[in-house]
C-alpha cells in the first residue's frame, strides 16, 4: 500500500497494511503489532515501511454546557480545522489562534499543537485513550498529560496510547488572545472570526498549503537557551527573536535562525527549505527520505556551527521499524 497519500509529505514509501479504525471498542481485540497514524502531517516516512499501520478515524461531535462553559467531546479522527470552524460557527470560541493546523484532533495533544499565542492544552479537560501495555481503556486528565512545548505525555511515551477522544472545556468568559506580535494590530474587541481569519490569512501567506506543496510544517522546533547563551548570540545578532520561558531561560525562532544563514530556497535533490519560511521543509517532487535527512543534517551543522544551538527535529521520522531517534 502507496504511502504518499497517508503523509503530508508524500514520499513515495509503501507499507505492507493499513488499518482504519472505526470504532474504540475494536482496539481490545486488535493484534497488538502496528504503528498508530492520524491524518499524517507531522510525520515523515524516510524508507518503505515494514509495521502495520492503524489509521485511527474514531468520529463524534458531543457538546454540552454548564454555567461557565463549552464542554465537547470530539472523536480522535476528526479534523483539527473543521473542529475550530464548527466551534466558532456553533457560538463556541476558543480555537480560533489554531485555526488551519492540518492533523487529526486526535493528535492534538500529542505534541500539544500551537500557534499564534496559544497551545491546544490550554483548551483540553481531558484526553481518552487505550493503553496498550496494560490493555485497557484510560482517562488523563489535564494536569496528569505532561504539557509542555510540543510535548506530552503521549509523546514521551510513543506508541503506548492510541487517543479514542479528546475533552475540549471553552470558558463562556472569552476574551481574544492577541498576545502574537502578528496578531497585536487588532482592535481589543475583535470577534473570534476576525481572530480567525487574521490567523488564516497570516497562515496562508507563509505557510505552504501541504495539499500544493507537500510538507510537514515547522521541521525543528524553536530551541530553548539559557539568557546567558542569548545575551551572547544578540549581541552579534540585535533583532533575533525570542519569547521567554522563565527566569533563566528563552525561546528563540529556529526559523529565523536558518533564515540569516541564507538558507532559505536550499536544495537536496527534491527536498528545500520552504523560501516564505525557513523552519518548513518541502518536497518539490521526486525527494526521497535520503534527501531529507541530508539537508536536515546540513541544517542542523550550521546552525550548531554559527549559533552554537543543537536544533531538535520537531516531526515524527519513520524508518521501516519505527521512530527513528532524533
Ligand atoms: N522568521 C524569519 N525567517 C523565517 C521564519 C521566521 O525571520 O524564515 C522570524 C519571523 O519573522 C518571526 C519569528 O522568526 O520574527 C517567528 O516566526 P513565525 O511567527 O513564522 O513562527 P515560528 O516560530 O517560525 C511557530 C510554530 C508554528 C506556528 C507559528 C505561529 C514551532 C516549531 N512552530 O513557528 O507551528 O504556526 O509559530 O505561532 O513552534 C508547526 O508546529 O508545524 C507550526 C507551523
Amino acid at each position: 500500500i502507496s504511502l504518499k497519500e497517508l503523509h503530508t509529505f508524500r514520499l513515495p514509501y509503501r507499507a505492507h497494511a493499513v488499518v482504519e479504525l472505526t470504532s474504540a471498542d475494536d482496539l481490545a481485540q486488535l493484534k497488538d503489532d502496528y504503528y498508530v497514524l492520524g491524518e499524517g502531517s507531522n510525520t515523515i516516512f524516510t524508507e518503505d515501511f515494514a509495521c502495520r499501520i492503524l489509521r485511527v478515524a474514531i468520529s463524534g461531535y458531543e457538546c454540552s454546557e454548564t454555567e461557565a462553559s463549552y464542554e465537547l467531546r470530539i472523536g480522535a479522527g476528526e479534523n483539527w480545522h473543521k473542529l475550530v470552524l464548527k466551534t466558532l460557527k456553533d457560538g463556541m470560541p476558543g480555537l480560533e489562534n489554531l485555526a488551519l493546523i492540518p492533523g487529526s484532533v486526535g493528535a492534538a495533544p500529542v505534541q500539544n499543537i500551537g500557534a499564534y499565542g496559544v497551545e491546544a492544552a490550554q483548551f483540553i479537560s481531558s484526553v481518552e485513550a487505550w493503553d496498550r501495555k496494560k490493555k485497557e481503556f484510560v482517562s488523563f486528565a489535564k494536569n496528569e498529560c505532561g504539557f509542555a512545548y510540543r510535548d506530552s505525555l503521549f509523546k514521551q511515551n510513543a506508541g503506548r496510547y492510541v487517543i479514542t477522544y479528546v475533552n475540549f472545556s471553552l470558558p463562556k468568559n472569552w476574551q481574544p488572545n492577541l498576545s502574537y506580535g502578528a496578531l497585536a494590530g487588532l482592535p481589543n474587541d475583535a470577534s473570534a472570526t476576525e481572530v480567525m481569519d487574521t490567523v488564516i490569512t497570516i497562515r496562508n501567506s507563509k505557510l505552504p498549503n501541504p495539499a500544493v506543496l507537500p510538507n510537514a510544517g515547522s521541521f525543528f522546533k524553536n530551541p530553548v537557551i539559557s539568557v546567558q547563551h542569548f545575551a551572547t548570540l544578540v549581541a552579534r545578532f540585535p533583532d533575533l527573536p525570542k519569547y521567554t520561558v522563565d527566569d533563566n531561560h528563552v525561546k528563540v525562532a529556529a526559523g529565523w535562525l536558518i533564515d540569516r544563514l541564507g538558507l532559505k530556497g536550499t536544495t537536496c535533490g527534491g527536498v528545500a527549505v520552504h523560501d516564505k519560511q525557513a523552519l518548513v521543509l518541502v518536497n518539490k517532487g521526486g525527494a526521497s527520505g535520503t534527501d531529507l535527512l541530508k539537508l536536515a543534517k546540513l541544517i542542523k551543522d550550521k546552525v550548531y556551527e554559527e549559533f552554537a544551538i543543537e536544533l531538535e527535529i520537531e516531526v515524527r521520522l519513520l524508518d521501516k521499524k519505527g521512530l527513528m531517534s532524533a
